[in-house]
């Protein structure tokens, strides 16, 4: 039978505890949320909404067409310019999501007979680049410049080495200095995915590409999403002009793609603009994820130390982090569980994010919330 294959799957992944559901939100949610990427409590802020709606009343639903042929609008170039200078770098390219970007970097920068050198905890849009490209994959030690330079050291030709700056599992940041060091010593390119970082690392959210020095290098590229601190939809390539050109000529994501949907740049360009004139939105994220860790800590809970806004809690195994999630849920706070295959380590995890508009009371609750229904 055509696609009876589909059932054994399901079986098995419900005999392992595995099954994903899907669960409508409401608009008028009365759970704590602690689950979204919202970092910096944007999403709905009236701001940002309007940016949206003024840019859909000018632009229309839809960007019409792919950016080489009617896609690209003047609030295109515009989210562009400004996400460029914001980062410190020289140019930037818009893509429909951080996932299309990712995939958009590691393929035009790994052309056939490179060399992409991957930490093993890498978010899986850089991992499907790396499938991707025409170059061959190595994928070495999390958070390891020597493994990296070990590795680089095996090639001759055009290299690569891909990063999450802040890996979405556990929330612990990249040694981009290090890893730095180590593609300069090759002559390599850094390509670094700053999803978690934006809005959240770096003086006044600018990216923990900024923080570590890094911003505007020649060699390195930054790709990043609109969709968590900008608390919006769609990416963004950030490095050199040559490097943004070449994308533009080379990435099909970016070629066969259509153009971001005017309101997410509206609303993008309206949270960027929001993060630069109240740059303590960045520092609030990092002080409630630092206080959400020491409580849960002091709960004796098995709390990773947070780099960013991403705070994760080690769970027996993917049946208990389930439960736990939905006994949270059930106690009134949303929490993100994440379990094997979404897990590098197959250590099931719940994973909580702060926002920088949690109040202490809030973040009290939430941490009582969970030292109660752990398992
Ligand atoms: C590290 C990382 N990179 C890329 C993405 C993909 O970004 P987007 O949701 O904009 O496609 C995500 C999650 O959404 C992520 O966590």
């Amino acid at each position: 039978m055509a696609f009876g294959w589909i059932d054994e799957q399901a079986a098995a992944r419900r005999e392992a505890g595995l099954v994903r559901t899907l669960r409508p939100r409401p608009a008028d949610s009365p759970l704590l949320d602690l689950a979204s990427n919202d970092y910096l409590g944007l999403a709905r802020h009236p701001e940002v909404v309007a940016g949206a709606a003024a840019a859909a009343r000018t632009w229309g639903g839809g960007a019409t067409g792919s950016r080489l042929v009617t896609g690209t609008t003047e609030l295109h170039t515009e989210l562009e310019r400004e996400l460029a200078e914001f980062c410190g770098f020289e140019a930037a390219l818009v893509f429909s999501s951080g996932y299309a970007a990712n995939l958009a970097a590691v393929t035009a920068l790994a052309p056939h007979g490179s060399l992409i050198v991957s930490d093993a905890g890498n978010h899986a849009s850089l991992i499907d680049g790396c499938r991707l490209a025409r170059g061959t994959t190595q994928v070495v030690a999390h958070a390891d410049p020597d493994a990296v330079r070990k590795a680089l050291g095996t090639h001759e030709g055009p290299a690569v080495a891909v990063s999450d700056t802040v890996f979405s599992v556990d929330g612990d940041a990249a040694p981009l200095a290090g890893l730095a060091e180590a593609c300069r010593e090759h002559g390599a390119g850094l390509v670094v995915d700053d999803a978690h970082g934006l809005g959240v690392l770096g003086a006044g959210g600018r990216g923990a590409p900024q923080a570590a020095g890094l911003a505007g290098a020649d060699d390195v590229v930054v790709t990043v999403t609109l969709s968590k601190s900008l608390g919006s939809q769609g990416g963004a390539v950030l490095g050199p002009a040559r490097v943004v050109e070449h994308l533009v000529n080379a990435a099909r994501t970016f070629i066969f793609d259509t153009g971001l949907a005017p309101a997410s740049a509206g609303a993008a360009l309206a949270a960027l603009r929001l993060l630069g004139r109240e740059p303590q939105r960045a520092a609030r994220a990092r002080e409630v994820a630092t206080g959400l860790h020491a409580r849960l800590t002091a709960a004796g809970l098995e709390a990773v130390r947070p780099d960013a806004a991403v705070v994760s809690v080690r769970a027996p195994s993917p049946e208990e982090a389930v439960q736990w999630a939905a006994d949270c849920r059930a106690a009134g706070l949303f929490v993100g569980c994440f379990r094997p295959p979404s897990v590098p380590d197959g250590i099931s995890r719940l994973r909580l994010t702060a926002r920088a508009d949690l109040s202490e009371e809030q973040i009290e609750r939430a941490v009582q919330v969970i030292g109660g229904t752990r398992p």
